[in-house]
């Protein structure tokens, strides 16, 4: 993952990637961490190579389907390279779009033998979610969609108010992302700084605890993602927190020295 192809996975680095031990390709769009989203055109790319590599299978993590901004679209391997069906498992559930991430319902399409392989699983192991959170995803997953449009134009306002309040810091450089309600700032300027107790702030990780400390914010170390040095922040609260929390997080990297 590299901030320099929009944290995309490129058609060239999946094609140097790929090993005869390779056996899924994970696709996550828009993404957590990053907000990154795949163009039609990226996914299209993408399946090229695995044209070439028919062993390898593809899971894509649609989970953030409904959360794109202005003109951004989302798309998904499935209709983008359905010649692909027979190994693409399209994953997807409540927990975002309906901020309904307590009821625990997620579901999957894909290949009959993968999807009864999967059941036998489950059916061994947690059994099934609870008949009344399914009976509330089929409610919401059917119901009136209109509420939608409010909520995005509320995410991407908010998008824009933490990108902008993030960037009055001289130290941090945030990208706008497309899609989810992340971003992914990268905070390499700050490693080998120290904090006014003259602690050191060797990796993200420390970052991360000195803005939980110093400026009660919770953001998530990049480490955590196997992609350093990073932070992530999101943007799934309230106005008024966001505004603070931005202003303190700024205030406390102007301490650093
Ligand atoms: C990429 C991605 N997939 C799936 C999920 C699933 O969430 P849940 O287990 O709440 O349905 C999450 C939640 O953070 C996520 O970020």
């Amino acid at each position: 993952m590299r901030s320099g192809d929009g944290f995309k996975l490129t058609a060239a680095a999946l094609e140097e990637a790929v090993s005869s031990d390779t056996k899924w390709l994970l696709l996550n769009s828009p993404s957590n961490p990053t907000g990154a989203v795949y163009s039609p055109v990226e996914l299209a790319e993408l399946a090229e190579v695995l044209r070439r590599h028919p062993s390898v299978l593809v899971l894509s993590d649609d989970i953030y389907e409904k959360l794109v901004y202005g003109a951004v679209e989302f798309a998904t391997m499935a209709s983008v390279a359905p010649d692909l069906a027979d190994r693409t498992l399209t994953v997807n559930g409540v927990s975002k779009t309906y901020a309904m991430t307590g009821w625990r319902v997620g579901y999957g399409a894909g290949p009959a033998d993968l999807i009864a392989a999967m059941n036998t699983i489950q059916s061994q192991t947690t059994s099934h979610t609870s008949s009344i959170s399914q009976h509330a995803a089929v409610a919401a997953l059917s119901g009136e969609q209109g509420f939608l449009e409010e909520i995005i134009a509320t995410y991407d306002y908010r998008r824009h108010l933490v990108v902008g309040a993030l960037n009055e810091s001289k130290f941090l450089n945030v990208i706008l992302p497309d899609g989810a309600f992340y971003l992914y700032v990268d905070c390499s300027e700050l490693i080998g700084s120290s904090t006014p107790q003259g602690q050191p702030i060797a990796s993200d990780v420390d970052l991360a605890s000195y803005l939980l400390e110093h400026a009660s914010v919770a953001v998530v170390p990049g480490t955590g993602f196997l992609a350093s040095a990073f932070f992530r922040i999101s943007y799934a609260a309230a106005t008024d927190d966001l505004e603070r929390g931005c202003a303190q997080i700024v205030d406390s990297l102007n301490q650093l020295t």
